[in-house]
């Protein structure tokens, strides 16, 4: 049985903590996660006793650094089932998703061909698409969502044609939480002669996801999501997707030559795309992370996720004044609102009872006209919440009292 006593034990940040004089109670996890006491370790032991650059010299503490950032890589293919060359280290699932559409995308989209997308995205998977058209004259295309704010493959098939190159999902929307198929997706995309990408922000920290059987051609992540510090983050694309991408950055580390004729003669993938010094604290606190995952089971954490928002939901149903938006999704998110109480105030209530939600629009920015309201209150879970703080939420939104004491109190 998954012991949430011992996993709390390890975290710093949940050690009697308060916030506005009540314990902390840390619900905003779908925006970052906070760290356990290994992955705090590992960075601060690569200062403190590690640093080296790798890469990039012939002595001892180097050579160590370019064995941990192989086995780093190493570690986390076999936590999404890909190959190690597969693994491109990057600062973030912003910046992964950015460097496939300005490399895939700038470089294999021409005018008239058509990106699809959906309403439930996150800016760092419209945004870069947005470039990838105005640069290219590519169309963007949005696939409609269903009546539970779920992307199926039926509505891909009615909007797929064969102009269609890349189609690009979050395989869990950060505000609505619903799971998209992405095995199902990625054989309609190939049908259709289209590659898959799948923003894994909010996927890979919360379930299995299975890089090769699910045979999708890009997936990416942020470390600071799954326990991992910030400012780390990985894209994974099928190997020869990648050699084929001429690299978005360029500079140190990355080119095996380059000359006064200016040409420049790119390493193999990854490295390729790894110009610069990397974040290699970062990296090392990855792997940590991911040990620590591996530890409990991300099964057991998608299980736990699940648990906590029944047992939210079957509270938070009974009040009539309570708004969900999401009741069938149950993935460790719970977007609401309480009737005639805009998000902030409702949020700022939150907090001045020690609750940490986040409100707004999430930065999912085109999903208000689906949800029907400019902003909306989401609290999101993860391995650590425990029942009391659930408890603790819901009183809190049951029995909150004047939205003005949290102005005024
Ligand atoms: N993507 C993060 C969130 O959904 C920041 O809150």
């Amino acid at each position: 049985m998954y012991d949430i006593k011992k996993t709390r034990e390890q975290f710093p940040m949940l050690n009697n903590k308060t916030m506005q004089g009540h314990p902390l109670v840390y619900l905003d996890n779908a925006s970052t996660t906070f760290k356990p006491q290994c992955v705090i370790d590992a960075t601060v032991k690569y200062y403190s006793e590690e640093t080296a650059n790798h890469h990039r010299g012939d002595y001892d503490l180097l050579f160590n650094m370019d064995k941990k950032v192989q086995e780093t890589r190493e570690t986390v293919a076999r936590f999404i089932n890909s190959d190690a060359k597969e693994v491109v280290f990057t600062s973030g699932d912003t910046m992964s998703l950015n460097l496939i559409a300005l490399s895939y995308g700038f470089q294999f989209l021409k005018k008239g061909d058509e990106i699809i997308l959906s309403e439930n995205e996150h800016a760092s998977d419209l945004l870069p698409w947005y470039e990838v058209s105005h640069l290219t004259g590519a169309v963007i295309k949005f696939i409609p969502l269903d009546k539970y704010g779920c992307l199926t493959v039926d509505n891909l098939k009615k909007i797929i044609t064969n102009k269609t190159k890349v189609i690009s999902v979050a395989q869990i929307s950060n505000v609505l939480g619903n799971v998209v198929n992405v095995k199902e997706f990625a054989k309609v995309a190939h049908e259709n002669g289209a590659i898959l990408v799948v923003d894994g922000a909010q996927s890979v920290p919360h379930m299995k996801v299975d890089f090769k059987d699910s045979d999708i051609d890009f997936l990416t992540f942020s470390g600071h999501k799954m326990c991992g510090p910030t400012g780390i983050g990985c894209l994974i694309g099928k190997y020869e997707l990648l050699q084929k991408m001429n690299p978005y950055f360029v500079g140190g580390g990355m080119n095996i030559s380059f000359n006064k004729d200016i040409e420049m003669v790119p390493y193999d993938a990854p490295m390729r795309f790894e110009a610069g010094t990397q974040n290699i604290a970062g990296i090392l606190g990855l792997k940590a992370a991911i040990e620590f995952i591996e530890s409990i089971g991300v099964e057991n954490i998608h299980a736990h996720d699940r648990e906590l928002c029944e047992y939210a939901l079957s509270k938070l149903e009974k009040c009539e004044d309570i708004i969900i938006y999401n009741k069938n999704a149950k993935n460790g998110i719970i977007t609401f609102n309480r009737k005639g109480v805009f998000a902030q105030d409702e949020a700022t209530l939150l907090n001045s009872k020690g609750i940490a939600i986040r409100s707004g629009q999430h930065c999912a920015k085109i999903l208000n006209d689906y949800l029907g309201t400019p902003a909306t209150c989401r609290m999101s879970t993860y391995l650590y919440t425990s029942k009391e703080d659930i408890d603790a939420f819901v009183d809190a939104v049951i029995n909150g009292g004047d939205i003005l004491d949290a102005y005024f109190n």
